[in-house]
């Protein structure tokens, strides 16, 4: 697919070998991601960074690669410091945004928020997360991390555990993970179960899912460990957090019944899901990921805004 302004909202919209083309372009992405080697293709391009939610590694790392290609960025991290908070619309502040911007990066509280800005937006529009919807370029750096730590995404054993059911990383994910034959295990709490209609299309994409709320049945069939954070701030009722906070918690002695290759993920922030003592482990692939959150994001750049590479 030849991304050159085009919208990024779903990784539905990607075949398998759109993926792997992204992921080549990542790769060769790594020295400029580490300012080893210098690209400036985006030189006189401005990206217009719409943050209204919290985060740090999204924001961030696309403001990076951004830079890393010469591309300037206009941002806004708060609703309330925009009209929006005078009662203007998303799409009319799309459509104003397009004005300044070359391409907008939207992260936004409602599921479906990014789709309805591609709609109205004139300039590619990159979905970097949609409430409980999904998050395709978490997943674009996710399917990177795992391929460069296991050389392969195809037949892999993925278990994703925790907070299935807000956890937009993990939609995105799942979705994915059909195009290349993986064996996955879902592993969550009661009540916090990967949505039917998600699990629903895993199946008519050929992949049927496994079930669990044991970790512990499921982590010595393991190679890849993908761990969430309980999504406190989407549930309607904090006593109902309460009950299930803590589910999981992947440490040293849980690890211990592992296969020596396994790795453990987290799109991150992490609240208690991963205990320090595991950061210092061969397992630990968490930091690596966030950091490959730039060159991934340096592709889709390059790909959607039109550099020469
Ligand atoms: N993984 C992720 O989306 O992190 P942020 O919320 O910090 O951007």
């Amino acid at each position: 697919m030849d991304l050159y302004d085009k919208d990024v909202v779903s990784i539905k919209d990607f075949s398998k070998e759109d993926i792997e083309g992204i992921l080549d372009l990542s790769e060769q992405m790594i020295p400029y991601a580490k300012g080893e080697k210098i690209d400036r293709t985006l030189d006189g391009k401005i990206l217009g960074n719409l943050f209204f939610e919290p985060s740090t590694r999204t924001k961030l790392s696309f403001e990076s690669a951004a830079y890393r290609l010469g591309c300037d960025v206009i941002d806004v991290s708060e609703m309330s410091m925009t009209s929006m908070a005078k009662g203007e619309t998303l799409s009319d502040t799309i459509r104003i945004v397009n004005a300044y911007c070359d391409a907008i990066v939207l992260r936004h509280p409602s599921e479906g928020a990014a789709r309805l800005a591609a709609n109205c937006s004139v300039k590619p529009v990159i979905n970097a997360g949609d409430g409980a919807g999904s998050h395709p370029t978490q997943t674009l750096l996710d399917l990177f991390t795992m391929r460069q730590a296991k050389g392969t995404l195809d037949g892999l054993r993925i278990t994703l555990v925790g907070d299935l059911k807000y956890g937009r990383t993990v939609h995105s994910l799942a979705d994915a993970l059909t195009m290349f034959g993986v064996k996955l295990t879902l592993v969550a709490p009661e009540g916090l179960q990967m949505p039917q209609d998600t699990i629903a299309h895993l199946r008519e994409k050929g992949c049927t899912p496994t079930v669990e709320t044991n970790l512990e049945n499921v982590i010595s069939n393991t190679d890849i460990l993908y761990v969430t954070r309980i999504q406190k701030e989407r549930f309607p009722d904090v006593s109902e957090y309460q009950k299930v906070a803590g589910s999981y918690r992947i440490d040293n002695n849980l690890l211990r019944e592992a296969d020596r290759d396994l790795i453990v993920m987290h799109p991150l922030p992490r609240v208690n899901e991963i205990a320090p003592e595991v950061d210092s482990t061969p397992h630990a692939k968490y930091f690596q990921q966030a950091f490959n959150g730039v060159p991934v994001r340096m592709a889709l750049l390059h790909s959607v805004m039109g550099g020469e590479f």
